[in-house]
């Protein structure tokens, strides 16, 4: 089968590789119909993980179940379903409380699995024409058939349930103020998030006009950290205060003001989102930081962003009193309560979608999304 195949940072190439099977009874082998093209990949792409060459990308999978094994009991051949980016058993300590990013059956040695993507185990990305899924019947979430609704569908794979989860974390509850920093397909879901558990005051931070656009649409206040400090312009805007809440949806690849929006290395502050998270926030709330942080990263601004380790200013952050969560998001404890948001008409969160492609299409889709030129906000590729 053809495969978005990553060759050396900057170049993926679409390839064939060999016809997932059913290894085991719990399998099933489902027909990608649209596989989305992640941030997350980009870390990978840009040589930013240890990610090897060879590896095929793909964790935002849905499709069609061609085949299974013979213990799965409740998918079918047929069942049109929409698979959580995590791989997970269903029955470790972990998955049984409600932490399925967190797996620890399906990535031994390790609490976490996801399809295709570095040090989260063997599983194959769906980036392809077919994936293999173990655990069927909890990996699998069932959708209506036909095609309606296929972009919003996809994106419970990952973002829409990561964003909701950025909104989890930080607890954020009705009638509240919250800046999300990142105006990214997660910071977008997270946002949007938000104003679904009924935030008063919702603002979005990016540089990227598309983007923030976007978030103007379902009436986020559109922040450009290029035109000044950003804490400095929502507390401007709230008469001196903070908000109740924020999100980090931006991750270790923070870039300071000013800088390109393409490939601004020089310009990499690690920290930067994460102290203003601590500014912006007024004491006791609470942060909520689904954007990723790694414990290696070759490419690092110094030895310590190297391993991992930031300089953030906790002692203002215990001054205030804040709590904040951070991790993977656990994507099985919302998919089917967003879906079904989806299905009754209430959350439309295709609206972060810029491009459909064919799988052929990828490696111009990667140089474009990596850039964030053309407008490229989340792209979907159809084998
Ligand atoms: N926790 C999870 O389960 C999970 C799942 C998916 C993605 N992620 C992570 O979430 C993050 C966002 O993902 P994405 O797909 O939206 O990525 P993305 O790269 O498309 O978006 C990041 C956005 O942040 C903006 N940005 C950069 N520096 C900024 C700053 N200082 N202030 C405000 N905005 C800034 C960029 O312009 C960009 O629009 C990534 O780190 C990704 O790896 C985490
Ligand atoms: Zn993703
Ligand atoms: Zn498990």
């Amino acid at each position: 089968m053809k495969a978005v195949v990553y060759k050396e940072p900057f170049k993926v190439a679409v390839e064939n590789v060999d016809d997932p099977k059913i290894n085991h009874p719990n399998d099933a082998i489902v027909r990608i119909t649209s596989s989305c093209i992640c941030g997350s990949d980009l870390h990978m792409y840009e040589g930013r993980t240890a990610a090897e060459p060879g590896i095929v990308f793909g964790h935002e999978n849905m499709g069609v179940i061609e085949e299974i094994g013979s213990a799965v009991k409740d998918r079918k051949v047929g069942d049109r379903v929409v698979m959580p980016f995590n791989v997970a058993c269903g029955f470790c300590k972990n998955c049984l409380g409600g932490f399925t990013g967190f797996c620890t059956t399906v990535n031994p040695g390790f609490a976490g699995g996801a399809y295709g993507y570095v040090a989260m185990g063997p599983w194959v990305g769906g980036q392809a024409e077919y994936l293999q899924v173990p655990f069927a019947d909890f990996n699998c979430l069932p959708l209506p058939k036909g095609n309606q609704n296929e972009a919003d569908f996809s994106l419970l794979a990952d973002i829409f349930p990561t964003g909701y989860h950025g909104a989890h974390l930080a607890d954020v509850k009705p009638g509240e103020s919250v800046a999300v920093f990142g105006a990214g397909p997660v910071g977008l879901m997270a946002a949007y998030s938000c104003t679904i558990r009924g935030a008063a005051e919702v603002y979005s931070i990016d540089h990227v006009k598309e983007r923030l656009d976007k978030a103007a649409g379902f009436g986020a206040i559109p922040i450009n950290y290029d035109d000044a400090d950003p804490v400095e312009q929502i507390k401007s805007r709230r008469s001196g205060s903070g908000v109740d809440k924020a999100i980090d949806a931006v991750g270790y690849q923070a870039t300071s003001a000013g800088s390109s929006a393409a490939g601004g290395e020089q310009d990499e502050v690690p920290n930067i989102v994460l102290n203003q998270l601590i500014d912006v926030v007024n004491p006791t709330g609470a942060l909520g930081i689904p954007g990723l942080y790694v414990p290696s990263d070759p490419g690092g601004v110094d030895e310590n962003a190297k391993r991992g380790a930031l300089s953030i200013n906790f002692g203002r952050l215990f001054e205030k009193g804040l709590r904040l969560g951070t991790g993977q998001c656990n994507v099985k404890s919302y998919n089917a309560y967003l879906r079904d948001l989806i299905i009754a008409g209430r959350a439309e969160p295709s609206f972060v979608v810029s491009h459909e492609v064919s799988l052929d299409e990828a490696p111009e889709a990667y140089v474009k999304f990596d850039r964030r030129e053309d407008g490229y906000t989340k792209v979907i590729l159809h084998p």
